[in-house]
């Protein structure tokens, strides 16, 4: 496992950039590239995918996303996103969800007002948890379900 020291934040851009070279977006002629660093240190990136069906396009995220568990899964610890000239593009609101759910405790993210953290990009975030809460207790009552875990 990889800690904040480990972070290579050059290999991670390179990626992004890389990918967002890749990105197939002829309707609205904005690529995006996307890369992250995973708990084991490798690094997955994804560009977007946009469709003549514009509301199915994929952002670069989702690719990402696929990208880490077509490798082996693993958990976030650093990402960014560009956009086409290179700069650092916030992760839209679905993605920032699609991204906690892979997302290391405190994960880093580079942002256009600097480094955050995906619980300051995305506070109080629903996510696994909140299921499991919910599984363990009675929806009429309230109240801890007897013998739940
Ligand atoms: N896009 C991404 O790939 N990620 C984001 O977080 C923001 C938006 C893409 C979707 C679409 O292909 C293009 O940028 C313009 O919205």
């Amino acid at each position: 496992m990889i800690t904040v020291s480990d972070i290579n934040w050059d290999a991670i851009r390179a990626a992004a950039n890389e990918a967002m070279g890749k990105a197939y977006a002829p309707y609205s002629n904005f690529p995006v590239g996307a890369a992250a660093q995973v708990d084991d240190g490798r690094i997955v990136s994804g560009c977007n995918v946009e469709n003549a069906s514009y509301g199915v396009g994929l952002c670069a995220e989702c690719a990402l996303v696929s990208a880490l568990t077509m490798s082996g899964g693993g958990k976030l610890v650093a990402f960014t996103c560009v956009d086409g000239h290179g700069d650092v593009l916030m992760p839209c609101g679905r993605c920032r969800q699609l991204l906690f759910e892979h997302s290391a405790p405190g994960m880093m993210l580079e942002t256009v007002s600097g480094m955050r953290t995906i619980d300051q990009v995305l506070p109080d975030a629903f996510g696994p948890r909140e299921l499991d809460a919910y599984s363990l207790t009675d929806p009429a009552s309230g109240t801890t379900c007897e013998g739940c875990e």
